[in-house]
């Protein structure tokens, strides 16, 4: 552990390297009959800056719509929550926990804010920006993934976890399941979790925030290719795949998919896999969840917690939900 200033605490639980376990899951993902990369490759420093160019997109109206339920929400939030502790999972550029700690007030003192992130820069920035403006809040960074490093956030008691952005929508309903799961265990009965959903909307909407017209999103695509390069010593070569946003009704989910615009042969050396793309062939690079108040209500009530709040825009495009362990 280092520090970055006595009221900042920093962990690092990722290496740059891949892990046996990292190499084992990619093995696992490439070998599905349609391929999958896993989307926290998405976030090196060149693609966590393009997501948060992404944020800014006027077709990506997610940002800016859960910014604008947790201003005009986020005193409500806390009120009800009453947290001594705030931990945010996937924290990235840190805008969102800002304003909480805003509202949050002279309630904060003596309090804890912990971050976990998967992008080293961006967490230090966040911390460094964040320590500085809020002297009396103990800081603790952690680098990590939210779904295996989520038991590193701290101990129950008053804690407030935030999960915003619809991230959790990366994660297939049963992986989604098993990080509840966790979560729950974890909580106690004064812990409370407030989760960012993107909402189930007409299909034509939902594409055109995964594929807007300056390519911004189809670069942060392909910066995954990238990524995968660095980190498994593998040649794909970004400009010969095409970005492709779809949405499965069925599913409920928005995909995000990289179709070989050429026949190609990728080696990827350290997991020692060859890869064959005919031209048209995909690969699946990220699965976005779409929820409504019932879906999430019954993803939540499976590992006993029950949405004790529901914060939504005018448009119901997006939504923030609290929600707490089921009284027993
Ligand atoms: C950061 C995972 C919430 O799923 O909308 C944005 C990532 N992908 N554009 C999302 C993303 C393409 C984003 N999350």
């Amino acid at each position: 552990m280092d520090s970055l200033d006595s009221t900042i605490a920093f962990v690092r639980v990722v290496s740059e390297g891949a892990t046996p376990g990292e190499r084992e899951t990619l093995r696992a993902c490439l070998s599905r009959s349609l391929p999958e990369i896993p989307p926290r490759y998405f976030y090196d420093d060149v693609g966590s800056a393009l997501f948060e160019r992404i944020t800014g997109l006027e077709v990506y109206y997610q940002t800016r719509t859960e910014i604008l339920i947790l201003e005009r929400y986020a005193k409500e939030i806390l009120a009800s929550s009453d947290p001594t502790q705030v931990v945010e999972l996937g924290s990235g550029a840190g805008r969102k926990i800002r304003l909480l700690l805003e509202a949050w007030g002279s309630a904060a003192a003596g309090g804890t804010c912990g971050m976990l992130d998967i992008n080293e820069l961006f967490l230090r920035q966040s911390l460094e920006r964040l320590g500085a403006d809020h002297p009396t809040i103990q800081f603790r960074g952690i680098v990590g993934d939210f779904v295996e490093d989520v038991d590193r956030i701290g101990a129950p008691g008053r804690r407030l976890v935030v999960f915003f952005g619809g991230t959790i929508g990366n994660l297939y309903p049963h992986e989604r399941r098993a990080f509840l799961r966790k979560l729950a265990a974890g909580m106690d009965h004064t812990d409370t979790m407030l989760v960012g959903v993107d909402l189930v909307k007409h299909p034509a909407r939902l594409e055109a925030a995964y594929d807007d017209p300056d390519g911004v999103t189809a670069a942060f695509n392909r910066n995954m290719l990238t990524v995968l390069n660095r980190r498994f010593d593998a040649d794909f070569d970004p400009s010969g795949f095409e970005h492709r946003a779809l949405y499965d009704a069925e599913n409920a989910w928005i995909e995000m998919r990289l179709v070989a615009g050429r026949a190609c042969r990728v080696n990827v050396r350290s997991i020692g896999m060859y890869l064959d793309f005919a031209q048209g062939e995909e690969l699946r690079t990220e699965i976005s969840c779409k929820f409504t108040r019932a879906s999430l209500a019954s993803s939540a009530a499976e590992v006993g917690l029950v949405i004790d709040g529901w914060f939504t825009d005018p448009e119901a495009l997006f939504a923030l939900a609290l929600l707490r362990k089921q009284a027993s």
